[in-house]
């Protein structure tokens, strides 16, 4: 948890005291710590560039046993996600062995700021929140520790205007750091059972209503493409439910997430290069969960159901084969034309579920659901899938919001006949390699019905092989803090 304090910076007791600097602009009115910028700023190897730090031990006139400048980069260059970034690396070099502690100052602006006080602060909050956070330890010695209390220090007045925000970003903040771990975890213990209960577990401690269905109820249901996906592996598919209603809810969003506990590929098996990563081919569910658990402690006006569709896609005698026909939930029927597409198979029985047994208004799914998204936009930014323009930029502008970037991706009608086949209703691939990341997005589309929707491709920007501004390497929780935002955004709109 983090915490506000308005001690004169001078008394502050802790063990760092985190400056960001400008190398152009005074941002802090207590005189101390004007001077102490100043006298920073004067030595040769700090500039208060982007990404510089310098520590100075034992300060004179300063209680904090360590002050730590880290530089912001120019002041007319300054957004909000310069001040996570500044805030990340502040708490990641304040973090050692022992779980130690760290104050943030947050600079007091002027009139002539652009950046509002309290998107400054909300966003060095989040900074410092998602970067103090080890990713679970497989190794017998822990080398660094997550800080034990970090503290932002403003003036009273705006540290009583902030508490409320602070509280959201604190929820939305541990629900990322969940989704973390949980992609984290290997595949061996995370079958699709142990993640359904797991996440049931979580959800369940913050009132959420938690439903696990397993393969026999998914057989009497007839989740076919859900069934065919999780034959081969020794570990049956289940089906995760979670709602969370509000008294008197103003109607219903559905979010989707795609939770392939490890993605082998199935018969159509991965190479070695490929393979490997697989285990987080459940970021979608992870996403998803833990957006619908940070709704529950903030707070919506609509009630919010996530569906969660885990797999594992194995090789073995039971496993669906390329040329087996399967009918998903809807009753379409699809002819496999490569088991290493089993996201969308999946999505299709948990999208026709949501749209049919919840009757959302809004329904969005997020799933890392094809490698040509990837090449399309790298490994940062999603893909956006919407028929519906108006949703569209809501998600893209939330994701600017937070800094979870979206990127808009056409759904052209004629690309629709590269999904026909000879002998079912449709085909999971197309004919060829290209446009692979819209072919995924247009199958899906098959199985949301009315329903207004969107489709978020994030097997780029799940996971990160080195460590991000605010992110140890692995997975980053991407998704967390987008849904969020796009549910408190979608409860503003005028419909
Ligand atoms: N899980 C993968 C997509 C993926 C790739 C996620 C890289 C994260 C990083 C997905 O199930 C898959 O295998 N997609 C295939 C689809 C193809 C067979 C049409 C792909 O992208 O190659
Ligand atoms: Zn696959
Ligand atoms: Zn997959």
């Amino acid at each position: 948890m983090i915490k506000l304090t308005s001690t004169e910076p001078g008394h502050i007791s802790t063990e760092t005291l985190i400056i960001p600097v400008c190398p152009d602009h005074d941002l802090y009115r207590s005189p101390v710590i004007r001077s102490l910028a100043r006298q920073a700023l004067g030595l040769k190897t700090f500039q208060g560039e982007k990404g510089e730090d310098l520590s100075l031990y034992q300060p004179a006139d300063i209680k904090a046993k360590r002050l730590l400048f880290v530089g912001l980069g120019r002041h007319s260059d300054l957004t909000p996600e310069r001040f996570r970034q500044a805030a990340g690396q502040g708490i990641r070099l304040s973090q050692h062995a022992a779980k130690g502690d760290a104050v943030l100052m947050v600079p007091d602006g002027d009139q002539d700021d652009s950046l509002a006080r309290e998107d400054l602060l909300a966003a060095m909050a989040e900074g410092a929140l998602l970067s103090n956070h080890c990713p679970n330890n497989y190794k017998s010695e822990h080398k660094i520790q997550a800080l034990k209390s970090i503290r932002l220090h403003t003036d009273t007045a705006m540290a009583r205007k902030s508490q409320t925000a602070l509280k959201r970003i604190d929820a939305i903040c541990r629900g990322t750091l969940q989704a973390r771990d949980w992609i984290n975890q290997p595949a061996n213990e995370k079958t699709p059972d142990q993640l359904a209960r797991r996440m049931a577990q979580a959800a369940r401690r913050h009132g959420v209503k938690a439903t696990i269905l397993d393969e026999k109820k998914l057989q009497r249901l007839k989740m076919g493409a859900l069934l065919a996906v999780g034959a081969g592996s020794a570990h049956p598919p289940r089906l995760l439910i979670l709602e969370y209603t509000p008294p008197k809810a103003r109607g219903t969003i559905a979010l989707v997430g795609k939770g392939v506990t490890f993605d082998a590929g199935g018969l159509n098996m991965k190479p070695t290069g490929s393979i490997e990563l697989m285990k987080i081919d459940m970021a979608g569910a992870a996403a998803v969960a833990a957006s619908v658990i940070a709704i529950a402690e903030i707070g919506a006006r609509q009630r919010v159901v996530g569906v969660i569709p885990l797999a594992e896609n194995m090789v073995s005698g039971n496993a669906f084969r390329p040329g087996d026909i399967v009918r998903a939930y809807n009753g379409r029927t699809i002819e496999i034309g490569n088991t290493d597409a089993e996201g969308r198979l999946i999505l299709a029985d948990a999208l026709a579920y949501a749209a049919k047994h919840y009757r959302p208004q809004t329904m969005i799914d997020m799933a890392t659901l094809t490698g040509a998204c990837v090449v399309a936009l790298g490994e940062k930014i999603a893909g956006l899938f919407s028929p519906d323009d108006h949703l569209r930029d809501i998600v893209e502008q939330s994701g600017c919001d937070v800094h979870e970037r979206c990127w808009p991706m056409p759904l052209p009608e004629d690309y629709q006949e590269l999904l026909k086949s000879d002998l079912a209703d449709m085909r999971n691939i197309g004919p060829g390699r290209w446009g692979g990341a819209i072919v995924a997005a247009l199958f899906l589309s098959e199985f949301t019905g009315k329903t207004r929707w969107a489709h978020i491709d994030i097997a780029g920007p799940a996971y990160h092989k080195k460590a991000l501004p605010y992110g140890q390497p692995g997975a980053t929780g991407f998704g967390v803090r987008l849904l969020c935002r796009t549910i408190a955004s979608l409860q503003g709109e005028k419909r």
